[in-house]
Protein backbone atom coordinates (compact mmCIF):
# COMPACT_ATOMS: atom_id res chain seq x y z
CA UNK A 1 0.00 0.00 0.00
CA UNK A 2 1.73 3.65 -0.69
CA UNK A 3 0.23 5.67 1.40
CA UNK A 4 -0.89 9.22 -0.02
CA UNK A 5 0.82 12.06 2.04
CA UNK A 6 -0.90 14.80 1.42
CA UNK A 7 -4.56 13.76 -0.31
CA UNK A 8 -6.08 17.20 -0.01
CA UNK A 9 -3.67 18.46 -2.08
CA UNK A 10 -3.72 15.96 -4.56
CA UNK A 11 -6.93 15.97 -5.06
CA UNK A 12 -6.84 19.78 -5.73
CA UNK A 13 -4.03 19.34 -8.09
CA UNK A 14 -6.18 16.67 -10.11
CA UNK A 15 -8.87 18.53 -10.36
CA UNK A 16 -7.17 21.49 -11.79
CA UNK A 17 -5.13 19.37 -13.89
CA UNK A 18 -8.09 17.83 -15.68
CA UNK A 19 -9.44 21.48 -15.77
CA UNK A 20 -9.65 22.23 -19.82
CA UNK A 21 -11.62 25.75 -19.13
CA UNK A 22 -15.03 24.96 -18.03
CA UNK A 23 -15.42 21.34 -17.91
CA UNK A 24 -13.08 18.87 -16.69
CA UNK A 25 -12.15 15.41 -18.48
CA UNK A 26 -12.46 12.39 -15.96
CA UNK A 27 -9.28 11.87 -16.86
CA UNK A 28 -6.17 12.69 -19.59
CA UNK A 29 -5.92 10.23 -22.58
CA UNK A 30 -9.09 7.53 -21.62
CA UNK A 31 -11.63 10.26 -21.40
CA UNK A 32 -11.02 13.43 -23.23
CA UNK A 33 -14.19 14.95 -23.09
CA UNK A 34 -16.84 16.39 -20.93
CA UNK A 35 -18.78 13.55 -19.55
CA UNK A 36 -22.15 14.20 -17.77
CA UNK A 37 -22.56 12.57 -14.62
CA UNK A 38 -18.56 13.07 -14.21
CA UNK A 39 -19.09 16.79 -14.05
CA UNK A 40 -21.81 16.27 -11.18
CA UNK A 41 -19.58 14.82 -9.40
CA UNK A 42 -16.74 16.85 -10.17
CA UNK A 43 -18.45 20.35 -9.17
CA UNK A 44 -19.08 18.78 -6.14
CA UNK A 45 -14.74 18.95 -5.52
CA UNK A 46 -14.45 22.03 -7.15
CA UNK A 47 -17.10 23.52 -4.64
CA UNK A 48 -14.50 22.94 -1.47
CA UNK A 49 -12.31 25.51 -3.04
CA UNK A 50 -13.83 27.57 -5.43
CA UNK A 51 -17.96 27.78 -5.51
CA UNK A 52 -17.50 29.89 -8.95
CA UNK A 53 -15.80 26.81 -10.68
CA UNK A 54 -18.26 24.62 -9.95
CA UNK A 55 -21.16 26.39 -10.90
CA UNK A 56 -19.55 27.08 -14.27
CA UNK A 57 -18.52 22.79 -14.34
CA UNK A 58 -22.66 22.63 -14.33
CA UNK A 59 -23.25 25.47 -16.88
CA UNK A 60 -21.08 24.18 -19.03
CA UNK A 61 -22.60 20.65 -19.35
CA UNK A 62 -26.05 22.75 -20.06
CA UNK A 63 -24.60 24.21 -23.08
CA UNK A 64 -24.46 21.23 -24.31
CA UNK A 65 -28.37 20.96 -24.29
CA UNK A 66 -30.58 19.61 -27.13
CA UNK A 67 -33.97 21.39 -27.37
CA UNK A 68 -36.56 18.82 -26.58
CA UNK A 69 -34.37 19.53 -23.43
CA UNK A 70 -32.04 15.94 -23.70
CA UNK A 71 -28.19 16.58 -21.80
CA UNK A 72 -26.13 14.13 -23.65
CA UNK A 73 -23.76 11.86 -21.98
CA UNK A 74 -20.98 12.99 -23.14
CA UNK A 75 -19.77 16.77 -25.07
CA UNK A 76 -16.81 16.39 -27.42
CA UNK A 77 -15.89 20.13 -26.78
CA UNK A 78 -12.48 19.80 -28.85
CA UNK A 79 -11.74 16.89 -31.17
CA UNK A 80 -9.46 14.00 -29.87
CA UNK A 81 -7.77 11.49 -31.50
CA UNK A 82 -7.41 9.24 -28.93
CA UNK A 83 -11.17 8.43 -28.13
CA UNK A 84 -13.73 6.14 -30.18
CA UNK A 85 -16.08 6.19 -30.29
CA UNK A 86 -16.36 9.79 -30.96
CA UNK A 87 -18.88 13.06 -32.43
CA UNK A 88 -17.98 11.26 -36.44
CA UNK A 89 -19.73 8.02 -35.17
CA UNK A 90 -22.33 9.26 -32.94
CA UNK A 91 -23.95 11.82 -35.74
CA UNK A 92 -25.49 14.16 -33.46
CA UNK A 93 -26.73 17.53 -34.07
CA UNK A 94 -27.30 19.32 -30.61
CA UNK A 95 -25.56 22.94 -30.28
CA UNK A 96 -22.23 21.07 -29.10
CA UNK A 97 -20.95 18.19 -30.66
CA UNK A 98 -22.14 15.31 -28.52
CA UNK A 99 -23.35 11.59 -28.08
CA UNK A 100 -27.02 10.34 -28.57
CA UNK A 101 -27.87 9.55 -24.90
CA UNK A 102 -27.84 10.78 -21.45
CA UNK A 103 -26.49 9.43 -18.34
CA UNK A 104 -28.17 9.40 -14.80
CA UNK A 105 -29.44 12.65 -13.81
CA UNK A 106 -27.42 13.05 -11.02
CA UNK A 107 -26.87 16.96 -12.31
CA UNK A 108 -29.94 17.94 -10.18
CA UNK A 109 -28.57 16.75 -6.68
CA UNK A 110 -25.27 17.64 -6.89
CA UNK A 111 -26.47 21.22 -8.19
CA UNK A 112 -28.63 21.69 -4.81
CA UNK A 113 -25.66 21.25 -2.76
CA UNK A 114 -23.30 23.61 -4.58
CA UNK A 115 -26.79 26.11 -3.98
CA UNK A 116 -27.10 25.22 -0.35
CA UNK A 117 -23.51 26.04 -0.09
CA UNK A 118 -22.56 29.02 -1.91
CA UNK A 119 -25.43 31.49 0.14
CA UNK A 120 -23.86 34.76 -1.77
CA UNK A 121 -24.74 34.16 -5.17
CA UNK A 122 -26.26 30.70 -5.24
CA UNK A 123 -30.09 31.92 -5.97
CA UNK A 124 -29.16 33.35 -8.97
CA UNK A 125 -27.43 30.70 -10.34
CA UNK A 126 -30.25 28.48 -9.33
CA UNK A 127 -32.88 30.09 -11.31
CA UNK A 128 -30.99 30.30 -14.35
CA UNK A 129 -30.14 26.85 -13.88
CA UNK A 130 -33.30 25.58 -12.63
CA UNK A 131 -35.58 25.37 -16.04
CA UNK A 132 -32.68 23.63 -17.90
CA UNK A 133 -32.58 20.71 -15.14
CA UNK A 134 -36.11 20.56 -15.30
CA UNK A 135 -36.60 20.14 -18.68
CA UNK A 136 -33.94 17.38 -19.07
CA UNK A 137 -36.22 15.74 -16.02
CA UNK A 138 -39.34 16.20 -17.90
CA UNK A 139 -37.52 14.29 -21.13
CA UNK A 140 -36.33 11.80 -19.24
CA UNK A 141 -40.24 10.94 -17.82
CA UNK A 142 -41.48 11.27 -21.45
CA UNK A 143 -38.77 8.91 -22.87
CA UNK A 144 -37.47 6.36 -20.69
CA UNK A 145 -40.15 5.10 -18.56
CA UNK A 146 -41.56 1.62 -18.58
CA UNK A 147 -45.11 0.45 -17.91
CA UNK A 148 -44.28 0.44 -14.15
CA UNK A 149 -43.04 3.73 -13.72
CA UNK A 150 -39.07 2.58 -13.45
CA UNK A 151 -36.28 4.18 -15.63
CA UNK A 152 -35.04 2.58 -18.29
CA UNK A 153 -31.22 2.91 -19.57
CA UNK A 154 -31.37 2.77 -23.51
CA UNK A 155 -27.42 1.56 -23.60
CA UNK A 156 -25.15 0.02 -21.27
CA UNK A 157 -23.42 3.25 -21.45
CA UNK A 158 -26.53 5.36 -20.68
CA UNK A 159 -26.73 4.16 -17.17
CA UNK A 160 -23.25 4.58 -16.62
CA UNK A 161 -22.31 0.65 -15.62
CA UNK A 162 -21.08 -0.36 -19.06
CA UNK A 163 -20.28 -4.18 -18.58
CA UNK A 164 -22.11 -4.33 -15.39
CA UNK A 165 -23.62 -8.20 -15.38
CA UNK A 166 -26.84 -6.29 -15.01
CA UNK A 167 -27.44 -6.17 -18.97
CA UNK A 168 -25.45 -9.41 -19.98
CA UNK A 169 -29.43 -11.28 -20.74
CA UNK A 170 -30.44 -8.28 -23.13
CA UNK A 171 -26.78 -8.29 -24.08
CA UNK A 172 -26.68 -11.94 -25.28
CA UNK A 173 -30.40 -11.25 -26.95
CA UNK A 174 -29.05 -8.71 -29.53
CA UNK A 175 -27.02 -9.68 -32.60
CA UNK A 176 -23.98 -7.63 -33.57
CA UNK A 177 -22.53 -9.31 -36.12
CA UNK A 178 -22.87 -6.58 -38.42
CA UNK A 179 -21.11 -3.81 -36.50
CA UNK A 180 -18.13 -3.95 -39.02
CA UNK A 181 -14.55 -3.25 -38.03
CA UNK A 182 -13.70 -0.70 -35.61
CA UNK A 183 -10.81 0.59 -33.59
CA UNK A 184 -11.08 0.59 -29.52
CA UNK A 185 -8.92 3.37 -28.60
CA UNK A 186 -9.72 2.48 -24.55
CA UNK A 187 -7.49 -0.75 -24.26
CA UNK A 188 -4.62 1.18 -25.18
CA UNK A 189 -4.90 3.95 -22.50
CA UNK A 190 -5.31 1.13 -19.63
CA UNK A 191 -5.17 -2.63 -19.21
CA UNK A 192 -7.70 -4.53 -21.23
CA UNK A 193 -8.36 -7.11 -17.88
CA UNK A 194 -9.65 -4.12 -16.54
CA UNK A 195 -12.14 -3.49 -19.32
CA UNK A 196 -15.05 -4.27 -21.26
CA UNK A 197 -14.99 -7.70 -23.49
CA UNK A 198 -15.41 -7.48 -27.01
CA UNK A 199 -18.76 -9.27 -26.89
CA UNK A 200 -20.16 -5.88 -24.99
CA UNK A 201 -18.13 -3.55 -26.97
CA UNK A 202 -19.55 -4.71 -29.98
CA UNK A 203 -22.87 -4.48 -28.56
CA UNK A 204 -22.37 -1.17 -27.80
CA UNK A 205 -21.45 -0.13 -30.99
CA UNK A 206 -23.92 -1.48 -32.42
CA UNK A 207 -26.39 0.03 -30.56
CA UNK A 208 -24.81 3.39 -31.52
CA UNK A 209 -25.27 2.50 -35.14
CA UNK A 210 -29.43 1.73 -34.23
CA UNK A 211 -29.63 5.11 -32.95
CA UNK A 212 -27.66 6.93 -35.64
CA UNK A 213 -29.63 5.05 -38.42
CA UNK A 214 -33.27 6.58 -36.81
CA UNK A 215 -31.36 9.90 -36.25
CA UNK A 216 -31.42 9.73 -32.69
CA UNK A 217 -35.68 10.01 -33.05
CA UNK A 218 -36.71 9.00 -29.72
CA UNK A 219 -40.36 7.73 -30.77
CA UNK A 220 -38.97 5.52 -33.71
CA UNK A 221 -36.03 3.85 -31.06
CA UNK A 222 -38.94 2.67 -28.90
CA UNK A 223 -39.51 0.26 -31.38
CA UNK A 224 -36.09 -0.27 -32.67
CA UNK A 225 -33.72 -0.64 -29.92
CA UNK A 226 -33.30 -4.09 -29.04
CA UNK A 227 -31.56 -2.66 -25.65
CA UNK A 228 -34.09 -1.39 -23.00
CA UNK A 229 -33.33 -2.36 -19.57
CA UNK A 230 -34.90 -0.74 -16.14
CA UNK A 231 -32.68 0.02 -14.05
CA UNK A 232 -31.78 1.02 -10.51
CA UNK A 233 -29.21 3.64 -11.55
CA UNK A 234 -32.31 5.09 -13.62
CA UNK A 235 -34.87 5.09 -11.56
CA UNK A 236 -32.99 5.47 -7.85
CA UNK A 237 -31.05 9.06 -9.49
CA UNK A 238 -34.23 10.22 -10.96
CA UNK A 239 -36.41 10.06 -8.33
CA UNK A 240 -34.04 11.65 -5.96
CA UNK A 241 -33.59 14.07 -8.91
CA UNK A 242 -37.30 15.29 -9.01
CA UNK A 243 -37.32 15.21 -5.03
CA UNK A 244 -34.61 18.07 -5.30
CA UNK A 245 -35.79 20.05 -8.17
CA UNK A 246 -39.24 20.18 -6.11
CA UNK A 247 -37.48 20.93 -3.01
CA UNK A 248 -35.42 23.49 -5.54
CA UNK A 249 -38.68 25.08 -6.64
CA UNK A 250 -40.63 25.32 -3.34
CA UNK A 251 -37.67 27.76 -1.72
CA UNK A 252 -37.21 30.08 -4.62
CA UNK A 253 -40.49 29.73 -5.53
CA UNK A 254 -40.41 28.91 -9.63
CA UNK A 255 -42.99 26.96 -11.34
CA UNK A 256 -42.17 23.19 -11.26
CA UNK A 257 -45.64 22.13 -12.49
CA UNK A 258 -45.87 17.75 -12.46
CA UNK A 259 -43.28 16.81 -9.96
CA UNK A 260 -45.44 15.43 -7.28
CA UNK A 261 -46.98 13.46 -9.62
CA UNK A 262 -43.72 12.41 -11.27
CA UNK A 263 -42.14 11.03 -7.45
CA UNK A 264 -45.40 8.88 -7.13
CA UNK A 265 -44.59 7.38 -10.37
CA UNK A 266 -41.21 7.14 -10.29
CA UNK A 267 -41.40 5.72 -6.56
CA UNK A 268 -44.01 2.83 -7.84
CA UNK A 269 -41.09 2.17 -10.56
CA UNK A 270 -38.37 2.28 -7.77
CA UNK A 271 -40.83 -0.37 -5.54
CA UNK A 272 -41.03 -2.77 -8.93
CA UNK A 273 -37.44 -3.10 -9.15
CA UNK A 274 -37.27 -5.68 -5.90
CA UNK A 275 -36.75 -8.76 -6.65
CA UNK A 276 -38.23 -11.05 -4.18
CA UNK A 277 -36.50 -13.49 -4.39
CA UNK A 278 -32.71 -12.51 -5.09
CA UNK A 279 -33.62 -10.30 -2.06
CA UNK A 280 -32.50 -7.08 -3.46
CA UNK A 281 -33.42 -4.26 -6.10
CA UNK A 282 -32.55 -5.16 -9.37
CA UNK A 283 -32.87 -4.14 -12.93
CA UNK A 284 -35.62 -5.81 -15.05
CA UNK A 285 -35.42 -6.37 -18.93
CA UNK A 286 -38.22 -3.91 -20.44
CA UNK A 287 -38.69 -5.80 -23.43
CA UNK A 288 -39.49 -9.51 -21.89
CA UNK A 289 -39.94 -8.60 -18.31
CA UNK A 290 -36.99 -10.81 -16.89
CA UNK A 291 -35.49 -9.80 -14.14
CA UNK A 292 -31.13 -9.81 -14.53
CA UNK A 293 -30.79 -11.32 -10.62
CA UNK A 294 -27.47 -8.69 -10.01
CA UNK A 295 -27.08 -7.40 -6.35
CA UNK A 296 -24.54 -4.12 -7.56
CA UNK A 297 -23.94 -1.12 -5.63
CA UNK A 298 -26.71 0.57 -7.78
CA UNK A 299 -29.31 -1.81 -5.99
CA UNK A 300 -28.22 0.40 -2.86
CA UNK A 301 -28.98 3.83 -4.13
CA UNK A 302 -32.32 3.22 -2.92
CA UNK A 303 -31.58 5.34 0.61
CA UNK A 304 -30.58 7.95 -2.17
CA UNK A 305 -33.98 7.82 -3.79
CA UNK A 306 -35.31 8.26 -0.48
CA UNK A 307 -36.22 4.63 -0.56
CA UNK A 308 -36.11 2.67 2.67
CA UNK A 309 -35.40 -1.15 3.00
CA UNK A 310 -34.27 -3.01 5.90
CA UNK A 311 -33.38 -5.95 3.93
CA UNK A 312 -31.10 -3.90 1.78
CA UNK A 313 -29.67 -2.54 5.13
CA UNK A 314 -28.85 -6.13 6.46
CA UNK A 315 -27.00 -6.57 3.19
CA UNK A 316 -25.12 -3.78 3.41
CA UNK A 317 -24.10 -4.23 7.27
CA UNK A 318 -22.88 -7.84 6.04
CA UNK A 319 -20.75 -6.55 2.53
CA UNK A 320 -19.23 -3.55 5.25
CA UNK A 321 -18.48 -6.54 7.38
CA UNK A 322 -17.25 -9.16 5.27
CA UNK A 323 -15.36 -7.17 1.87
CA UNK A 324 -12.59 -5.28 2.42
CA UNK A 325 -13.22 -2.39 0.58
CA UNK A 326 -16.60 -2.27 0.08
CA UNK A 327 -19.15 -1.17 -2.09
CA UNK A 328 -18.23 -3.84 -4.90
CA UNK A 329 -20.29 -2.78 -8.14
CA UNK A 330 -21.28 -6.70 -7.96
CA UNK A 331 -21.66 -9.00 -5.43
CA UNK A 332 -18.74 -11.45 -4.68
CA UNK A 333 -20.89 -14.08 -3.55
CA UNK A 334 -22.32 -14.33 -6.95
CA UNK A 335 -20.25 -16.55 -9.83
CA UNK A 336 -20.17 -13.32 -12.40
CA UNK A 337 -17.87 -11.42 -9.77
CA UNK A 338 -14.88 -10.36 -11.56
CA UNK A 339 -12.22 -8.20 -8.97
CA UNK A 340 -11.22 -6.05 -11.68
CA UNK A 341 -13.42 -5.54 -14.84
CA UNK A 342 -14.57 -2.33 -14.28
CA UNK A 343 -18.33 -2.56 -13.40
CA UNK A 344 -18.16 -6.26 -12.72
CA UNK A 345 -16.64 -6.18 -9.01
CA UNK A 346 -14.71 -3.35 -8.58
CA UNK A 347 -15.57 -0.40 -5.91
CA UNK A 348 -16.63 2.84 -7.41
CA UNK A 349 -15.84 5.53 -4.64
CA UNK A 350 -18.35 8.36 -6.33
CA UNK A 351 -21.04 5.27 -6.08
CA UNK A 352 -20.29 5.03 -2.76
CA UNK A 353 -20.33 8.56 -1.46
CA UNK A 354 -23.79 8.95 -3.34
CA UNK A 355 -24.88 5.22 -1.24
CA UNK A 356 -23.33 7.53 1.52
CA UNK A 357 -25.49 10.14 0.96
CA UNK A 358 -28.77 8.48 1.12
CA UNK A 359 -27.52 6.60 4.46
CA UNK A 360 -27.21 10.01 6.00
CA UNK A 361 -30.22 11.32 4.91
CA UNK A 362 -32.14 8.49 5.89
CA UNK A 363 -30.45 8.44 9.44
CA UNK A 364 -28.42 5.47 9.04
CA UNK A 365 -25.37 7.47 10.42
CA UNK A 366 -23.66 3.85 11.36
CA UNK A 367 -23.23 2.65 8.34
CA UNK A 368 -22.70 6.28 6.47
CA UNK A 369 -19.77 7.11 8.52
CA UNK A 370 -18.85 3.63 8.20
CA UNK A 371 -18.45 3.38 4.59
CA UNK A 372 -17.07 6.91 4.42
CA UNK A 373 -14.22 5.80 6.15
CA UNK A 374 -13.64 2.93 5.01
CA UNK A 375 -13.86 5.17 1.22
CA UNK A 376 -11.24 7.43 2.32
CA UNK A 377 -8.49 5.00 3.82
CA UNK A 378 -9.32 3.33 -0.01
CA UNK A 379 -8.16 6.97 -1.47
CA UNK A 380 -5.60 7.69 1.17
CA UNK A 381 -3.99 4.44 0.65
CA UNK A 382 -4.52 3.20 -3.23
CA UNK A 383 -4.84 6.77 -4.81
CA UNK A 384 -6.95 8.41 -7.09
CA UNK A 385 -7.53 5.65 -9.72
CA UNK A 386 -11.23 5.19 -11.83
CA UNK A 387 -12.09 2.18 -9.45
CA UNK A 388 -10.35 -0.59 -7.30
CA UNK A 389 -10.48 -4.02 -6.69
CA UNK A 390 -12.85 -4.29 -3.26
CA UNK A 391 -10.88 -7.44 -2.10
CA UNK A 392 -7.17 -5.80 -1.98
CA UNK A 393 -7.72 -2.38 -2.91
CA UNK A 394 -5.72 -2.67 -5.28
CA UNK A 395 -6.27 0.68 -8.14
CA UNK A 396 -7.53 -0.30 -10.97
CA UNK A 397 -8.41 1.68 -14.65
CA UNK A 398 -7.47 5.22 -15.29
CA UNK A 399 -5.47 7.09 -13.11
CA UNK A 400 -5.66 10.95 -11.36
CA UNK A 401 -9.22 10.70 -12.00
CA UNK A 402 -11.50 13.62 -11.50
CA UNK A 403 -14.30 11.75 -9.92
CA UNK A 404 -12.21 9.77 -6.75
CA UNK A 405 -10.62 13.31 -6.24
CA UNK A 406 -13.76 15.19 -5.67
CA UNK A 407 -14.91 12.28 -3.15
CA UNK A 408 -12.04 13.21 -1.55
CA UNK A 409 -12.48 16.86 -1.67
CA UNK A 410 -16.24 16.47 -0.78
CA UNK A 411 -16.76 13.20 1.31
CA UNK A 412 -14.12 10.63 2.19
CA UNK A 413 -11.59 12.74 3.57
CA UNK A 414 -13.58 14.96 5.64
CA UNK A 415 -13.73 12.93 9.02
C1 LIG B 1 -16.39 4.48 -22.57
O1 LIG B 1 -16.04 4.94 -23.65
O2 LIG B 1 -15.90 3.46 -22.09
C2 LIG B 1 -17.35 5.19 -21.73
O3 LIG B 1 -17.66 4.49 -20.58
C3 LIG B 1 -18.58 5.59 -22.48
O4 LIG B 1 -19.27 6.48 -21.67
Amino acid sequence: MNQHTNPDREARSILIANDRGGYTIPTEGLYPYQWNWDSAIAALGFAQFDLDRAWTEIETLFTGQWDDGMVPHILFHQQDEGYFPGPDVWGCNGPIPSSGIIQPPIAATMTRKIWEQDTAFGDARMKALFPKLLAWHRWIMKWRLDEFGAVCTTHPWEAGRDNAPDWDNSMARMDASDVGEYQRRDTSHVNSEDRPTKFDYDRYIKLVQIGRKAGWDQQELLTLNPFRVADPTMTFTTLRAARDLLVISEQLGLDAEGLSADIEKLETGAHSLWNEELGSFDARDAHTGEMADSVSNASYLCWYAGIESDKMLERLKTTLATVPYPVPSYDPEMPKFDARRYWRGPTWAFMNMMIGFGLQDLGHTEQADQLRQKTGDLISGFGFAEYFDPKTGSPAGGKAFTWTAAVWLHWAGRA
